[in-house]
Order: C-alpha cells, then sequence, then structure tokens
C-alpha cells in the first residue's frame, strides 16, 4: 500500500499520546490546554461548519473527526487559516473513539453531517445511526446535549428518524415524529451546497438529551 505523507499541524492530535489514552478514557480538557465542554463532528470532510460554529460559539472545545488521509490535511489548512484556537482534529475511525476514551455523560454537542449512507443491505451496520453505533453515541451527550444530523438521502432519513424517535435517552426538538424543518446551526456545508444546486431536499435532525429523571 502506498505511505502518505505524514500530517503536521498544531491543529491534529495524536490518539495514542492524548492524556489518559493509556487509562482507556482521554482527558480532554488537558488535550485541548483548555476546561471548556466538549463539541465533536463525525466526518468533517472538507467542510468549514465546524470552524463556522466555533467561531460563532468559542466556549466549548471542538474535536472534529474524520477518516480520510486528503480530507483531513484540507481541513486542517481551513483550521489554520481561521486562527483559531478551539479547534483539533483526530484523523480515525469514530469507531476508535465512542466506545471508550469519552466519558458517558460528557458531550455538549453532537454534529453529523452528511453520513455515508451505505445505501447496500448488507452494509447496514457500518450506517452512522447503526442501532448500537447510535447507543454509543447517546451515552455520550450530557443530559441536555444535543445530536444534529442532516442528510440528502432519504431512506437514510426515513430509516435514522424510526432510530431516533426510538432511542428513549433523546428527545426531539421539532415536531415528535418528524424531521426539522431547519437546522439548529445554519451553516452549508459542501455536500450540502452542492445536493441543494442539484435540486434536491435536506432533512435535518435535531434531538437533545433527556434530563436524567430525579
Ligand atoms: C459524505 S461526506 C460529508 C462531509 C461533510 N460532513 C459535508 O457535509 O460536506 C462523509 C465524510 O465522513 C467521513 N466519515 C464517514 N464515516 C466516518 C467515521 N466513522 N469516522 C470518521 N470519518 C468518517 C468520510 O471520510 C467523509 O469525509
Amino acid at each position: 500500500m502506498r505511505k502518505l505523507p505524514a500530517i503536521e499541524s498544531d491543529y491534529l492530535l495524536e490518539f495514542e499520546e492524548l492524556p489518559g489514552y493509556d487509562e482507556g478514557r482521554v482527558l480532554w480538557e488537558e488535550a485541548f490546554g483548555r476546561s471548556m465542554p466538549l463539541r465533536i463532528e463525525v466526518g468533517v470532510g472538507n467542510s468549514p461548519f465546524l470552524i463556522e460554529v466555533a467561531s460563532r460559539e468559542p466556549g466549548y472545545n471542538y474535536l472534529g473527526l474524520e477518516y480520510s488521509h486528503k480530507r483531513v490535511r484540507k481541513f486542517l489548512l481551513k483550521v489554520r487559516k481561521a486562527g483559531l484556537d478551539n479547534i483539533r482534529m483526530l484523523h480515525l475511525n469514530s469507531d476508535r473513539l465512542f466506545g471508550d476514551y469519552i466519558p458517558p455523560g460528557s458531550v455538549d454537542h453532537l454534529f453529523v453531517n452528511f453520513p455515508d449512507p451505505w445505501p447496500k443491505r448488507r452494509h447496514e451496520k457500518k450506517r452512522f445511526i447503526a442501532t448500537e453505533r447510535l447507543r454509543l453515541a447517546t451515552k455520550l451527550l450530557r443530559p441536555g446535549g444535543g445530536f444534529s444530523l442532516r442528510t440528502d438521502a432519504k431512506d437514510y432519513a426515513l430509516e435514522a428518524l424510526e432510530a431516533l424517535e426510538a432511542n428513549e435517552a433523546l428527545e426531539n426538538l421539532s415536531t415528535p415524529g418528524s424531521w426539522a424543518s431547519e437546522p439548529l446551526y445554519p451553516f452549508e456545508t459542501p455536500y450540502e451546497t452542492r445536493f441543494k444546486a442539484q435540486g434536491l431536499r435536506i432533512y435535518y435532525f435535531e434531538y437533545r438529551r433527556r434530563q436524567e429523571p430525579s
């Protein structure tokens, strides 16, 4: 296999070198050097979405996850240009992180913009909204923490709606049983711009983790 050149950037975290990695629970505030709640985007791609959210709401630590080498490189260049000190990136598959390494109930917001739809039935377990993956992701959210997802794929949207509505830990911020008419964070991603130009409809999902019963 072709060896890809190493990416060097102050904004790129090395997973195995993160504080707390050896104990299986990363100390995120230490990793960022700032004591702020954590927000995560899965599958950043080549999108400035996280940069835009971080510029508007700077009081958080923002972590972008992406497994494509080329897209990691491009995103990091954008972060450097934006000059923000509250964004970091990990070059990995979110599955490596979500089963462990993030304390349950500690994430303020999770964003998933245009997840790969994996339309073939034999790939259904790879979808982000597959039951077990969604369960793990939900557990990471603090009570009241947000979960935002958007997609252009109708079948995926229908499956997401079913999975999200069936998840008792989550509360629909829009009308129960339906997707949202607009996103909480109205920043368009490159995929969104492309799909909209093709006249495709975009499905938005805005949920939050319910407060624990007292
Ligand atoms: C369809 S693209 C969308 C990119 C961007 N969010 C946007 O809206 O323009 C999906 C991106 O998610 C990345 N990706 C998919 N699953 C991932 C995972 N489990 N962990 C990290 N990156 C993932 C892919 O490499 C790809 O860059």
